[in-house]
Protein backbone atom coordinates (compact mmCIF):
# COMPACT_ATOMS: atom_id res chain seq x y z
CA UNK A 1 0.00 0.00 0.00
CA UNK A 2 1.33 3.45 -0.65
CA UNK A 3 1.56 5.84 2.22
CA UNK A 4 1.89 8.95 0.30
CA UNK A 5 -1.36 10.42 -1.44
CA UNK A 6 -1.06 11.56 -4.92
CA UNK A 7 -3.25 14.99 -5.56
CA UNK A 8 -4.29 15.60 -9.22
CA UNK A 9 -5.42 19.53 -8.89
CA UNK A 10 -6.41 20.77 -12.07
CA UNK A 11 -6.16 24.65 -12.57
CA UNK A 12 -3.24 24.21 -9.77
CA UNK A 13 -1.56 27.41 -11.32
CA UNK A 14 -4.56 29.76 -11.19
CA UNK A 15 -5.65 31.66 -7.74
CA UNK A 16 -7.02 28.71 -5.44
CA UNK A 17 -5.76 25.88 -6.94
CA UNK A 18 -1.97 27.14 -5.87
CA UNK A 19 -2.82 28.24 -2.57
CA UNK A 20 -4.35 24.85 -2.04
CA UNK A 21 -0.96 23.08 -3.27
CA UNK A 22 0.56 25.64 -1.09
CA UNK A 23 -2.05 24.06 1.93
CA UNK A 24 -1.11 20.91 1.18
CA UNK A 25 2.75 20.73 1.45
CA UNK A 26 2.26 23.23 4.50
CA UNK A 27 0.06 20.61 6.30
CA UNK A 28 1.24 17.06 4.95
CA UNK A 29 4.29 15.28 4.75
CA UNK A 30 3.48 12.64 3.01
CA UNK A 31 1.91 13.80 -0.18
CA UNK A 32 2.62 14.22 -3.88
CA UNK A 33 1.07 16.08 -6.07
CA UNK A 34 0.06 16.69 -9.95
CA UNK A 35 -1.10 19.83 -11.19
CA UNK A 36 -1.98 19.69 -14.68
CA UNK A 37 -3.22 23.25 -15.85
CA UNK A 38 -3.45 24.97 -19.58
CA UNK A 39 -2.23 27.89 -18.11
CA UNK A 40 -4.80 30.64 -19.98
CA UNK A 41 -4.08 33.88 -19.19
CA UNK A 42 -5.14 33.00 -15.64
CA UNK A 43 -2.62 30.24 -15.02
CA UNK A 44 0.77 31.41 -13.39
CA UNK A 45 3.92 29.58 -12.96
CA UNK A 46 5.17 31.74 -10.67
CA UNK A 47 2.44 31.21 -7.72
CA UNK A 48 3.77 27.72 -7.26
CA UNK A 49 7.79 28.91 -8.30
CA UNK A 50 8.79 27.80 -4.85
CA UNK A 51 7.92 24.34 -5.49
CA UNK A 52 9.89 23.69 -8.33
CA UNK A 53 12.30 21.72 -6.90
CA UNK A 54 9.97 19.67 -4.75
CA UNK A 55 10.14 16.09 -6.04
CA UNK A 56 6.81 15.83 -5.03
CA UNK A 57 5.10 18.06 -7.31
CA UNK A 58 4.96 17.33 -10.98
CA UNK A 59 3.74 20.25 -13.26
CA UNK A 60 1.82 18.64 -16.35
CA UNK A 61 0.59 21.58 -18.73
CA UNK A 62 -2.17 20.56 -20.62
CA UNK A 63 -6.01 20.82 -21.47
CA UNK A 64 -8.52 19.14 -19.16
CA UNK A 65 -10.60 18.82 -22.40
CA UNK A 66 -8.01 16.73 -23.65
CA UNK A 67 -8.83 12.80 -22.42
CA UNK A 68 -5.78 11.44 -23.70
CA UNK A 69 -3.42 13.76 -21.56
CA UNK A 70 -5.94 13.34 -18.52
CA UNK A 71 -6.31 9.48 -19.35
CA UNK A 72 -2.35 9.32 -19.58
CA UNK A 73 -2.22 10.76 -16.00
CA UNK A 74 -4.02 8.48 -14.50
CA UNK A 75 -1.92 5.66 -15.50
CA UNK A 76 0.91 7.09 -14.65
CA UNK A 77 0.52 8.78 -11.42
CA UNK A 78 -2.76 6.98 -9.96
CA UNK A 79 -3.96 9.58 -8.39
CA UNK A 80 -6.06 8.88 -5.01
CA UNK A 81 -7.94 12.61 -4.86
CA UNK A 82 -8.72 14.88 -8.22
CA UNK A 83 -9.76 18.50 -6.83
CA UNK A 84 -11.37 20.46 -10.14
CA UNK A 85 -10.23 24.18 -9.93
CA UNK A 86 -9.80 24.26 -13.68
CA UNK A 87 -12.11 26.73 -15.04
CA UNK A 88 -12.26 30.11 -16.91
CA UNK A 89 -13.94 32.17 -13.85
CA UNK A 90 -14.21 35.72 -14.73
CA UNK A 91 -18.36 36.54 -15.31
CA UNK A 92 -16.94 39.44 -17.18
CA UNK A 93 -15.30 37.61 -20.39
CA UNK A 94 -18.09 35.20 -19.77
CA UNK A 95 -20.40 37.98 -20.75
CA UNK A 96 -17.95 38.42 -24.14
CA UNK A 97 -17.79 35.07 -24.73
CA UNK A 98 -18.93 32.56 -23.43
CA UNK A 99 -17.66 29.32 -25.60
CA UNK A 100 -14.20 28.64 -23.84
CA UNK A 101 -16.70 28.85 -20.64
CA UNK A 102 -18.78 26.09 -22.11
CA UNK A 103 -15.92 23.97 -23.11
CA UNK A 104 -13.45 24.09 -19.85
CA UNK A 105 -16.62 24.37 -17.02
CA UNK A 106 -18.87 21.78 -18.76
CA UNK A 107 -17.24 19.52 -21.15
CA UNK A 108 -13.68 19.95 -18.81
CA UNK A 109 -16.02 17.99 -15.95
CA UNK A 110 -16.45 15.55 -18.20
CA UNK A 111 -13.81 14.34 -19.37
CA UNK A 112 -12.34 14.22 -15.74
CA UNK A 113 -14.80 12.33 -14.80
CA UNK A 114 -15.17 9.94 -17.42
CA UNK A 115 -11.54 9.30 -16.78
CA UNK A 116 -12.58 8.60 -13.03
CA UNK A 117 -14.57 6.11 -14.12
CA UNK A 118 -12.34 4.13 -16.18
CA UNK A 119 -9.90 4.26 -13.63
CA UNK A 120 -11.29 4.59 -10.00
CA UNK A 121 -10.12 7.18 -7.39
CA UNK A 122 -11.08 7.94 -3.59
CA UNK A 123 -12.86 11.64 -4.08
CA UNK A 124 -13.77 13.49 -6.99
CA UNK A 125 -14.11 17.04 -5.77
CA UNK A 126 -15.95 19.47 -8.19
CA UNK A 127 -15.01 23.09 -7.07
CA UNK A 128 -18.64 24.66 -8.18
CA UNK A 129 -19.35 28.30 -6.82
CA UNK A 130 -22.00 30.23 -5.04
CA UNK A 131 -23.18 31.79 -8.09
CA UNK A 132 -24.94 29.18 -9.61
CA UNK A 133 -28.10 29.88 -7.31
CA UNK A 134 -27.75 33.08 -8.71
CA UNK A 135 -28.93 36.33 -6.81
CA UNK A 136 -31.28 36.73 -3.52
CA UNK A 137 -32.19 39.96 -1.97
CA UNK A 138 -33.23 39.12 1.53
CA UNK A 139 -31.86 35.54 3.42
CA UNK A 140 -29.51 32.82 2.27
CA UNK A 141 -28.84 29.90 -0.10
CA UNK A 142 -28.85 26.26 1.44
CA UNK A 143 -27.64 23.31 -0.23
CA UNK A 144 -31.13 22.47 -0.81
CA UNK A 145 -31.94 25.95 -3.14
CA UNK A 146 -32.78 25.51 -6.79
CA UNK A 147 -30.10 26.95 -8.82
CA UNK A 148 -30.67 30.18 -10.89
CA UNK A 149 -27.56 31.13 -12.71
CA UNK A 150 -27.68 34.48 -13.91
CA UNK A 151 -24.65 34.81 -16.83
CA UNK A 152 -22.74 32.36 -18.74
CA UNK A 153 -19.94 31.72 -16.17
CA UNK A 154 -22.27 30.76 -13.21
CA UNK A 155 -24.42 28.42 -15.82
CA UNK A 156 -21.84 26.64 -16.98
CA UNK A 157 -20.19 26.16 -13.36
CA UNK A 158 -24.18 24.85 -12.59
CA UNK A 159 -23.26 22.06 -16.11
CA UNK A 160 -19.95 20.83 -14.43
CA UNK A 161 -21.72 20.99 -10.66
CA UNK A 162 -24.91 18.84 -11.94
CA UNK A 163 -22.73 16.84 -14.04
CA UNK A 164 -20.36 15.86 -11.63
CA UNK A 165 -23.27 14.97 -8.95
CA UNK A 166 -25.26 12.70 -12.25
CA UNK A 167 -21.45 10.58 -12.12
CA UNK A 168 -22.15 9.90 -8.35
CA UNK A 169 -25.86 9.03 -8.95
CA UNK A 170 -25.60 7.23 -12.15
CA UNK A 171 -22.15 5.34 -11.65
CA UNK A 172 -21.62 6.00 -7.55
CA UNK A 173 -18.39 7.64 -8.64
CA UNK A 174 -16.76 9.29 -5.23
CA UNK A 175 -18.17 12.84 -6.10
CA UNK A 176 -18.31 15.59 -3.68
CA UNK A 177 -19.04 19.27 -4.82
CA UNK A 178 -18.15 22.77 -2.80
CA UNK A 179 -19.96 25.84 -3.31
CA UNK A 180 -17.75 28.63 -2.12
CA UNK A 181 -18.34 32.47 -1.97
CA UNK A 182 -16.14 35.39 -3.47
CA UNK A 183 -12.27 34.33 -2.23
CA UNK A 184 -10.13 36.90 -0.98
CA UNK A 185 -6.16 36.58 -0.66
CA UNK A 186 -3.01 36.38 -2.10
CA UNK A 187 -2.38 35.03 -6.02
CA UNK A 188 -5.24 36.69 -7.26
CA UNK A 189 -5.25 37.47 -11.02
CA UNK A 190 -6.11 41.43 -11.09
CA UNK A 191 -8.71 41.54 -12.84
CA UNK A 192 -10.88 40.47 -9.72
CA UNK A 193 -12.32 43.15 -7.69
CA UNK A 194 -10.01 43.10 -4.76
CA UNK A 195 -6.67 42.43 -6.17
CA UNK A 196 -7.90 45.51 -9.10
CA UNK A 197 -8.70 47.92 -7.07
CA UNK A 198 -5.95 47.03 -4.45
CA UNK A 199 -3.42 47.33 -7.17
CA UNK A 200 -4.74 50.07 -9.09
CA UNK A 201 -5.17 52.52 -5.74
CA UNK A 202 -1.12 51.88 -5.49
CA UNK A 203 -0.47 52.87 -8.58
CA UNK A 204 -2.82 55.98 -7.92
CA UNK A 205 -5.25 55.03 -10.83
CA UNK A 206 -9.19 54.92 -10.50
CA UNK A 207 -11.08 51.74 -9.20
CA UNK A 208 -14.05 51.26 -11.81
CA UNK A 209 -16.69 50.45 -9.77
CA UNK A 210 -20.07 48.91 -11.45
CA UNK A 211 -23.30 50.50 -10.74
CA UNK A 212 -24.31 51.97 -7.54
CA UNK A 213 -21.58 50.16 -5.71
CA UNK A 214 -24.62 48.04 -3.77
CA UNK A 215 -23.86 44.72 -5.40
CA UNK A 216 -23.36 42.45 -2.23
CA UNK A 217 -21.10 39.65 -2.04
CA UNK A 218 -19.58 37.85 0.66
CA UNK A 219 -15.87 37.40 1.22
CA UNK A 220 -13.95 33.98 2.46
CA UNK A 221 -10.16 34.06 2.94
CA UNK A 222 -9.00 31.67 0.41
CA UNK A 223 -6.82 29.69 3.17
CA UNK A 224 -10.03 29.35 5.13
CA UNK A 225 -11.79 28.14 1.75
CA UNK A 226 -8.76 25.76 0.80
CA UNK A 227 -8.83 24.01 5.16
CA UNK A 228 -12.61 23.67 3.89
CA UNK A 229 -12.20 21.75 0.97
CA UNK A 230 -9.53 19.49 2.89
CA UNK A 231 -12.38 19.11 5.35
CA UNK A 232 -14.85 18.29 3.03
CA UNK A 233 -12.65 15.66 0.91
CA UNK A 234 -12.02 13.56 4.29
CA UNK A 235 -15.64 14.16 5.75
CA UNK A 236 -17.76 14.95 3.76
CA UNK A 237 -20.35 12.32 2.29
CA UNK A 238 -20.24 11.16 -1.13
CA UNK A 239 -22.47 12.85 -3.38
CA UNK A 240 -23.55 15.90 -1.41
CA UNK A 241 -22.74 19.34 -1.36
CA UNK A 242 -21.67 21.42 0.74
CA UNK A 243 -21.92 25.26 0.72
CA UNK A 244 -18.53 27.20 2.47
CA UNK A 245 -19.23 31.10 3.49
CA UNK A 246 -16.93 33.56 4.77
CA UNK A 247 -19.54 35.01 6.71
CA UNK A 248 -18.36 38.60 5.44
CA UNK A 249 -21.41 40.21 3.33
CA UNK A 250 -20.19 43.61 2.00
CA UNK A 251 -21.67 46.45 -0.41
CA UNK A 252 -19.08 46.56 -3.41
CA UNK A 253 -18.81 50.14 -2.49
CA UNK A 254 -18.48 48.92 1.56
CA UNK A 255 -14.96 46.94 0.42
CA UNK A 256 -13.93 49.70 -2.20
CA UNK A 257 -13.93 51.92 0.93
CA UNK A 258 -11.95 49.41 2.63
CA UNK A 259 -9.35 49.40 0.42
CA UNK A 260 -9.04 52.59 0.16
CA UNK A 261 -8.42 53.22 3.81
CA UNK A 262 -5.53 50.01 3.87
CA UNK A 263 -4.01 51.47 0.65
CA UNK A 264 -3.96 54.88 2.63
CA UNK A 265 -5.69 56.94 -0.56
CA UNK A 266 -8.45 58.98 -0.69
CA UNK A 267 -11.93 58.04 -2.13
CA UNK A 268 -11.58 60.66 -4.94
CA UNK A 269 -10.08 57.40 -6.99
CA UNK A 270 -13.47 55.87 -6.99
CA UNK A 271 -14.77 55.87 -10.75
CA UNK A 272 -18.05 54.83 -10.99
CA UNK A 273 -18.68 52.81 -14.48
CA UNK A 274 -21.60 51.50 -16.65
CA UNK A 275 -22.81 48.21 -14.23
CA UNK A 276 -22.61 44.88 -15.42
CA UNK A 277 -24.94 43.39 -18.10
CA UNK A 278 -27.17 41.00 -16.05
CA UNK A 279 -25.06 41.88 -12.51
CA UNK A 280 -26.87 39.47 -10.13
CA UNK A 281 -27.34 41.86 -6.83
CA UNK A 282 -26.78 39.71 -3.95
CA UNK A 283 -24.64 36.34 -3.06
CA UNK A 284 -25.78 34.84 0.18
CA UNK A 285 -24.79 31.07 1.67
CA UNK A 286 -25.56 29.09 4.43
CA UNK A 287 -22.94 27.09 5.32
CA UNK A 288 -24.13 25.36 8.99
CA UNK A 289 -24.12 22.01 7.05
CA UNK A 290 -20.45 22.01 6.58
CA UNK A 291 -19.91 23.68 10.02
CA UNK A 292 -21.91 20.84 11.54
CA UNK A 293 -19.46 18.68 9.98
CA UNK A 294 -16.91 20.52 12.54
CA UNK A 295 -15.38 23.23 9.47
CA UNK A 296 -14.89 26.41 11.12
CA UNK A 297 -13.51 29.80 9.85
CA UNK A 298 -10.07 30.33 10.73
CA UNK A 299 -9.25 34.16 9.79
CA UNK A 300 -11.24 37.56 10.82
CA UNK A 301 -11.90 39.13 7.47
CA UNK A 302 -10.11 42.56 8.96
CA UNK A 303 -6.78 40.93 9.82
CA UNK A 304 -7.40 38.87 6.46
CA UNK A 305 -7.74 41.57 3.80
CA UNK A 306 -4.51 43.16 5.87
CA UNK A 307 -2.60 40.70 5.44
CA UNK A 308 -4.17 40.14 1.91
CA UNK A 309 -3.45 44.20 1.01
CA UNK A 310 0.18 43.70 2.79
CA UNK A 311 0.87 40.68 0.30
CA UNK A 312 -0.07 43.15 -2.71
CA UNK A 313 2.65 45.49 -1.38
CA UNK A 314 5.16 43.39 -0.80
CA UNK A 315 4.87 41.69 -4.18
CA UNK A 316 4.53 44.55 -6.82
CA UNK A 317 6.73 43.07 -9.42
CA UNK A 318 4.12 39.42 -9.11
CA UNK A 319 1.28 41.65 -10.17
CA UNK A 320 3.07 44.31 -12.63
CA UNK A 321 3.97 41.72 -14.60
CA UNK A 322 0.26 40.59 -15.44
CA UNK A 323 -0.80 44.44 -15.69
CA UNK A 324 0.66 44.65 -19.16
CA UNK A 325 0.21 43.43 -22.92
CA UNK A 326 -3.33 41.89 -23.82
CA UNK A 327 -4.13 42.99 -20.28
CA UNK A 328 -4.00 46.70 -20.85
CA UNK A 329 -6.05 46.11 -24.52
CA UNK A 330 -9.03 44.06 -22.63
CA UNK A 331 -9.01 46.77 -19.57
CA UNK A 332 -9.71 49.89 -22.07
CA UNK A 333 -12.31 47.60 -24.27
CA UNK A 334 -14.47 46.77 -21.05
CA UNK A 335 -13.79 50.12 -19.12
CA UNK A 336 -13.52 52.19 -21.90
CA UNK A 337 -10.61 54.07 -20.40
CA UNK A 338 -6.81 53.71 -20.36
CA UNK A 339 -5.35 51.74 -17.09
N1 LIG B 1 -12.33 33.09 -7.18
C1 LIG B 1 -13.45 32.92 -6.51
O1 LIG B 1 -13.90 33.81 -5.79
C2 LIG B 1 -14.22 31.62 -6.60
C3 LIG B 1 -15.29 31.40 -5.73
C4 LIG B 1 -15.97 30.19 -5.79
C5 LIG B 1 -15.56 29.22 -6.68
N2 LIG B 1 -14.53 29.45 -7.52
C6 LIG B 1 -14.10 28.37 -8.44
O2 LIG B 1 -12.83 27.96 -8.00
C7 LIG B 1 -12.05 27.54 -9.12
C8 LIG B 1 -10.74 28.29 -9.16
O3 LIG B 1 -11.02 29.68 -9.25
P1 LIG B 1 -9.83 30.74 -9.37
O4 LIG B 1 -10.35 32.03 -8.88
O5 LIG B 1 -8.60 30.17 -8.75
O6 LIG B 1 -9.65 30.80 -10.96
P2 LIG B 1 -8.43 31.29 -11.81
O7 LIG B 1 -9.02 31.86 -13.06
O8 LIG B 1 -7.48 32.11 -11.01
O9 LIG B 1 -7.65 29.93 -12.18
C9 LIG B 1 -8.15 28.99 -13.08
C10 LIG B 1 -7.01 28.07 -13.48
O10 LIG B 1 -7.54 27.08 -14.36
C11 LIG B 1 -6.65 26.93 -15.46
N3 LIG B 1 -7.44 26.46 -16.61
C12 LIG B 1 -8.40 27.14 -17.30
N4 LIG B 1 -8.89 26.38 -18.29
C13 LIG B 1 -8.24 25.17 -18.22
C14 LIG B 1 -8.31 23.97 -18.95
N5 LIG B 1 -9.16 23.84 -19.97
N6 LIG B 1 -7.52 22.95 -18.59
C15 LIG B 1 -6.65 23.08 -17.56
N7 LIG B 1 -6.52 24.20 -16.84
C16 LIG B 1 -7.31 25.23 -17.16
C17 LIG B 1 -6.07 28.32 -15.67
O11 LIG B 1 -4.86 28.27 -16.41
C18 LIG B 1 -5.89 28.78 -14.23
O12 LIG B 1 -4.64 28.34 -13.73
C19 LIG B 1 -12.93 27.74 -10.35
O13 LIG B 1 -13.52 26.53 -10.68
C20 LIG B 1 -13.97 28.75 -9.90
O14 LIG B 1 -15.17 28.59 -10.61
C21 LIG B 1 -13.84 30.63 -7.50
Amino acid sequence: MRNKKTYLVTGGAGFIGSNYIHYLFENYQQVKVVNLDKLTYAGNPENLADLKDNPDYIFVKGDICDAKIVNDIFVKFKPDFLINFAAESHVDRSIGDAEDFIRTDMYGVYVLLEATRKYGLERFIQISTDEVYGSIDSGSFTEESPLKPGNPYSASKAGGDRLAYSYFNTYKLPVIITRASNNYGPFQYPEKLIPLFVTNAMEDKPLPLYGDGKNVRDWLYVKDHCKAIEFALKNGKLGEVYNIAGGSEMENIEITKLILRLTGKTESLIKPVADRIGHDRRYSLNASKLKTLGWNQEHAFKTAMQETVDWYKKNRQWWEVLKSGEYLEYYKKHYKMEL
